[in-house]
């Protein structure tokens, strides 16, 4: 039958990259919801659309056509902006300033939101992101709220930036972190929180295997 695994959790526990492996043991479709914020947020950069401006979003929103692909040289997952690989650009600390913001905006969530809905369509599928379990797949037969202190975070996410050759100070990152849980965990529209049904895992003192085949055991439990 159709399985959905919804991870969610605060910024940068390794959801993602958690979510992936998960996937991959699975034989599962990984979905990164997280980068389609990311998509639309490079979107309303690249065309001076702000996302406290209605009709700016209802510009962006009409202008906005995100996908994935998989890479044939890498078999990696990739995320297009209007026929664009943008997979890189997404990743920058400029759009990781600025997208906490536009994921405030409802109109932005809904069509996302239903976006993620059409993709969870295919059986067997790992979602990460802040709000799958609540809103995206309240119904998904496995859910998983990721945790893991600031420290071992901001340093993670340092090592991912600096492998792809931007070297950011600690702090910036610590600061942004901290800033994007602010923000998500108190907007009005779908915050980031943990259902009373989600599996919480705190990642501080787990290894990556480790606290993948925790997960992949919850799956096949
Ligand atoms: O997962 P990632 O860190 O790439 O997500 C970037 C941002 O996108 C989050 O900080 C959050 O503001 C937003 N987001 C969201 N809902 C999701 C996934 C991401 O609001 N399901």
């Amino acid at each position: 039958g159709k399985i959905v695994i919804a991870i969610d959790g605060y910024s940068g526990c390794g959801k993602s990259s958690t979510a992936k492996a998960v996937a991959k043991a699975l034989g599962f479709t990984y979905i990164d919801s997280g980068a389609m914020y990311r998509a639309a947020t490079l979107h309303f950069l690249n065309h001076f659309l702000s996302p406290s401006n209605p009709n700016d979003v209802e510009k962006g929103l009409k202008s906005l056509e995100i996908s994935f692909q998989i890479n044939p040289d890498t078999q990696k997952q990739e995320t297009y902006l209007n026929g664009l690989n943008v997979e890189d650009q997404i990743r920058t600390m400029k759009v990781s300033e600025r997208v906490s913001e536009v994921a405030t905006v409802k109109q932005i969530r809904k069509e996302l939101v239903a976006k993620q809905q059409r993709l969870g369509k295919r059986k067997g599928v790992v979602m990460d992101g802040r709000d799958i379990g609540s809103v995206v797949f309240p119904d998904a037969e496995l859910k998983v709220f990721m945790t893991a202190d600031l420290e071992t975070r901001a340093a993670r996410r340092q090592q991912e930036l600096l492998d792809k050759g931007e070297m950011v100070d600690l702090e910036e990152i610590k600061t942004n972190l901290a800033e994007r849980d602010r923000i998500d965990s108190s907007r009005v529209e779908s915050p980031l929180i943990k259902t009373p049904d989600a599996v919480e895992i705190d990642t501080s003192n787990l290894t990556f295997d480790g606290q993948v085949a925790q997960i992949v055991q919850l799956a096949k439990a």
